[in-house]
């Protein structure tokens, strides 16, 4: 009995020292560290990327390190140093502004941490990698869109943040099919201009002055994205306009997809940010073991050719809401149908 009592205890030892020294594994090592740096979480679509961004860094087995800077470029910088203070081996970064953004870069690249851009370029910078949609298509369906339904009338055109380079490129894309129509004088532009921060209440007043200016007399809108979509849907259903003339969207919001089941927005634009997020991450792992990220095109970003990986984004109306949307698993039907 004292023996088996000996070689019990003498076992248990054993296993203690086993533990502590980390001969267990996995366990002991230090797994990686990947930062990321998120403009905001008022969009739908940011929630989004980022559960999918912790669910796919979970199922790789890698620690995220996760900062929101609030539509705050001086918070987003101080977040990002506060990032390379907790030993992050790479950096996922969303930029709020695209051109002071480059400073968090310069930083990354002294402490040689790798720049992953995501979704919206950082200008004017060493970004090893950017990762995003076709942004000049997006805008291209939108117009296109606008196009086929009012080839002659009066328009709004209205684009994103300034400050964020994905706004210049859908305006881009979206000129690049309505203005030969306004070169024509087909197409008259009643209003021209940007959404500070992307913010709906803005949206919604710029809506209301060009509604005053032109005695509502106004044929189609190109709004930017869904949530300023509803602020400018708001703003025409004041004058009873609501779904009476075309506006567009993009980020398959839920609330954007119900207006287009009312028929008071037109369309969306589908960008599944469950693949973006996913593709990061698998990049970001990539990226920290030197390998190949596999990009497919380079952007240039004003001071280089960007290694870039670009995802399709899909056009949705009322037609294939259904099969683009619910049938993908995206919205659920219950949401969307609010039943
Ligand atoms: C994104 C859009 C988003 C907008 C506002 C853009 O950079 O590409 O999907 O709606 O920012 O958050």
């Amino acid at each position: 009995m004292k023996r088996a009592l000996k070689l019990f205890s003498l076992l248990l030892m054993a296993g203690i020292l086993f533990s502590m020294t980390g001969c267990g594994g996995a366990k002991g090592a230090k797994k990686m560290r990947i930062g990321v740096s998120l403009p905001t979480q008022r969009d739908e679509r940011w929630v989004r990327d980022a559960q999918r961004m912790k669910e796919a860094a979970k199922e790789a087995e890698v620690e995220l390190r996760m900062q929101i800077s609030d539509n705050d470029a001086s918070k987003q910088m101080s977040q990002c140093e506060n990032l390379f203070a907790q030993g992050i081996d790479i950096l996922i970064l969303a930029p709020h502004d695209a051109t002071s953004a480059a400073s968090i870069v310069d930083k990354a690249k002294r402490l040689k941490i790798k720049v992953i851009s995501y979704d919206r370029l950082v200008l004017n910078s060493d970004v090893d990698l950017y990762i995003s949609f076709d942004n000049v298509k997006v805008g291209e369906l939108q117009g296109k869109f606008l196009v086929d339904r009012v080839p002659k009338g009066h328009y709004v055109l209205l684009g994103g943040a300034p400050t964020d380079n994905n706004a210049k490129l859908f305006k881009q894309g979206a000129l690049s099919v309505i203005q030969p129509l306004i070169d024509k004088g087909d197409v008259k532009v009643v209003m021209d201009q940007w959404i500070q921060d992307w913010q709906p209440t803005v949206a919604m007043n710029l809506m209301q002055n060009a509604l005053t200016a032109s005695g509502n007399k106004i044929d189609a809108v190109l709004a930017p994205n869904d949530n300023t979509a509803g602020g400018i849907i708001q703003a025409l259903s004041q004058v009873g306009l609501a779904g009476k003339i075309p506006v567009t969207g993009q980020d398959a919001e839920v609330t954007a997809a119900q207006r287009i089941v009312e028929g008071t927005q037109s369309m969306t634009i589908f960008k599944d940010t469950r693949q973006l997020a996913s593709e990061a991450i698998g990049a970001a792992l990539k990226m920290v073991k030197d390998e190949d990220p596999g990009a497919t095109s380079k952007i240039n970003n004003n001071k280089i050719d960007v290694p870039s990986i670009l995802l399709t984004p899909v056009i949705v109306d009322k037609d294939n809401i259904d099969a683009v949307l619910i049938d993908s698993g995206y919205l659920k039907r219950e949401d969307v149908y609010k039943k």
